[in-house]
């Protein structure tokens, strides 16, 4: 996600600037900017890329100010450029905005201000922000901030200044992202979370969502939602700012596990409307008779992704009744693919960058297919290839091993099945979106009870080998368990569907060999309980995720863990949360880099 810094006191900022948002590089970023105003003017400097790029076209500007604000980009809408760099100044040049987060109605709001006249130069949401304070700034920029968040819908952290205001000023607003106050000696600070602000101060103010605040040489005051004055408390931190750039975690993995339900939030929010069922997205748009005409839907993906599409697959075929393919990239791009003009190809990617995958989509390409991609990170490779993107918007995800990514991937081809669904002239029942929008707390649930699966680790680190199970759209998600424990544990673990047991992997059964069986769901409970007292039944161990009591298990559990109860499409992003905490405190238990596992990269963009 985006990184946001602002400073205004007696020292120069621009050297403050930087040196904040050098500590909130961990959060992932594609372009970096920062805005000062000088004797009348914004000098604002952007640049694509690291920030090193940002410090070398930095090098020789004189920007001798008393305030400013900084930014990183991680790009949600509109690619990685300078045209797209924050600070986004309005049409008037009155002004700069910074921000983080999405703004859900910006098409509707920049279609308006285009239309009373206000130019846009970039393809950002962002910069509606800054037209619509414009609009409304006659002298008081608080008043003009507090009118325009009023109009915006969605997720957003941003702070503003102005050059018409009477005094030195910063105004920043906040509902969804994080945005803290640093209050120093003389001097006050502004940003996206206090690792920003560690080396200047200690002291911090969190606003909470609906605040506005107003920095100036004199300190800072704070409004609440209703514009009502307010005194938010003061806290003293102790982090060590090391610890601080994971949002206090002791690894991005388990801090990306927590930011599940927001990322789940974050990617289902402005694309499906509760109330009439409809489902849109920006930026990928399929006609009915283009629907129609798709004889197949290929996903295609490697690792995490690829279970992703595992999923997908009966989530696609029984929203929209179309036949589903699955395939790896490494196997898609050299078998030479039946594909029929005008199918459906589907690359998933969290990164985006991933070689097998790239050219798996571009063999789907060269046979007729229509290409869209799944993918987590605006203007990478795959989704320029794609004709059309459905983003996960599931902020950087910075751990090897793949989860907010994963679930998110999840939510995006369950609303494509929506949409197709929807192409097709077929109804999008209540009770196809009623649990999706449960989603988040559902999963909030399940991560809460962290410490029970810290505990159930302690039992089994020293495990050599697992065995996951589970059928229909578990067995994925016995595969997904499995990659995870295998990638940061380095432990053998291998998924199966449940049913092939009688198969072969029984004769592995014994009671060093753990089985985590995956029982939710009715269409196939009672077997999966079969499956489980066979395992038992020869002294095997079984670790049971199930939405049922441990009473309904009949004794075919050793260990019990309980999940929520949603539709069975949508069960499986339940389901991997807690084997995807499992495999953190296995890890973690049996001193493994969690976060950056022997031999593996986050993006493999090599065969
Ligand atoms: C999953 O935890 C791994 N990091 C790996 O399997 C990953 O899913 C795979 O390399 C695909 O990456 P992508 O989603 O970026 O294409």
């Amino acid at each position: 996600m985006c990184g946001i810094v602002g400073y205004l006191g007696a020292r120069s900022p621009v050297p403050l600037l930087v040196d904040g948002l050098r500590r909130l590089e961990y959060r992932g970023y594609d372009s970096a900017g920062i805005v000062v105003p000088v004797n009348g003017r914004l000098e604002i400097v952007k640049a694509e890329g690291k920030l090193d790029r940002l410090v070398e076209v930095l090098q020789g500007r004189e920007l001798a100010g008393v305030y400013g604000l900084g930014h990183t980009r991680w790009a949600t809408h509109g690619i990685p450029s300078q045209r797209n760099a924050h600070p986004l100044l309005d049409a008037k040049g009155r002004l700069a905005v910074i921000h983080n987060g999405i703004i859900e109605n910006f098409v509707s709001l920049k279609k308006r201000l285009a239309g009373e006249g206000w130019d846009f130069v970039s393809d950002t949401d962002t910069e509606v922000i800054a037209n619509l304070v414009s609009s409304h700034f006659d002298g008081d920029l608080r008043v003009a901030v507090e009118r325009t968040v009023a109009e915006l819908e969605g997720m957003y952290a941003f702070a503003v200044l102005a050059l018409e205001s009477s005094e030195p000023e910063i105004v920043g607003a906040r509902s969804g992202p994080p945005l803290v106050l640093g209050r120093g000696d003389g001097e006050q600070f502004l940003a996206s979370d206090p690792t920003a602000l560690l080396a200047h101060t200690r002291e911090v103010v969190f606003l909470e969502n609906g605040d506005l605040a107003r920095l100036t040489a004199g300190g800072y005051e704070v409004w609440n939602s209703s514009g009502e004055p307010v005194e938010r408390p003061i806290v003293r931190l102790n982090w060590d700012p090391v610890q601080s750039e994971k949002g206090g975690f002791k690894h991005f993995m388990l801090k990306e596990i927590h930011d599940q339900p927001q990322a789940l939030q974050d990617t289902f929010a402005g694309r499906v409307d509760f109330e009439s069922g409809e489902v849109g997205f920006d930026a990928l748009e399929l006609t009915s008779q283009e629907v129609a005409a798709i004889d197949r839907i290929h996903l295609l993906a490697c690792g995490t992704s690829w279970h992703a599409a595992l999923v997908g697959k009966f989530m696609l075929e029984e929203l929209t009744g179309i036949p589903v393919e699955v395939d790896y990239g490494s196997e898609y791009r050299y078998r030479d693919p039946l594909v029929r003009e005008g199918d459906l190809a589907v690359g998933i990617s969290q990164s985006g960058e991933t070689a097998d995958t790239i050219s798996a989509m571009e063999a789907a390409a060269q046979r007729g297919a229509k290409l869209a991609a799944i993918c987590n990170v605006v203007g990478s490779q795959v989704t320029r290839l794609a004709d059309g993107v459905l983003y996960t918007h599931a902020g950087p995800e910075i751990g090897v091993a793949s989860t907010k990514a994963f679930t998110t991937q999840l939510v995006a081809l369950y609303m494509l099945g929506l949409y197709l669904r929807q192409r097709l002239g077929r109804p999008v029942e209540n009770a196809l979106l009623a649990d999706l929008a449960h989603l988040p707390q559902a999963v909030a649930g399940v991560v809460a009870g962290e410490r029970d699966f810290e505990e159930l680790a302690g039992h089994f680190f020293e495990a050599s080998d697992f065995l996951y199970i589970g059928r229909g759209a578990n067995y994925p998600i016995a595969l997904e368990g499995a990659l995870k424990l295998k990638e940061i544990s380095y432990i053998h673990a291998e998924g199966y569907p449940a049913g092939e047991m009688k198969h072969g992997p029984i004769a592995l059964i014994d009671k060093s060999l753990p089985v985590v069986a995956i029982a939710t769901g009715e269409r196939v409970f009672d077997k999966v309980l079969s499956n489980m007292q066979e395992v038992r039944a020869r002294d095997g161990i079984v670790l049971a995720v199930t939405d049922r009591d441990a009473e309904a298990l009949g004794g075919g559990a050793d260990h019990v863990i309980r999940v929520p109860r949603v539709s069975e499409l949508l069960q499986p992003i339940i389901n991997v949360v807690p084997l995807q905490l499992f495999a953190y405190f296995v890890a973690v238990r049996r001193g493994a880099d969690v976060d950056q596992p022997r031999n593996l990269a986050k993006s493999v963009t090599v065969e």
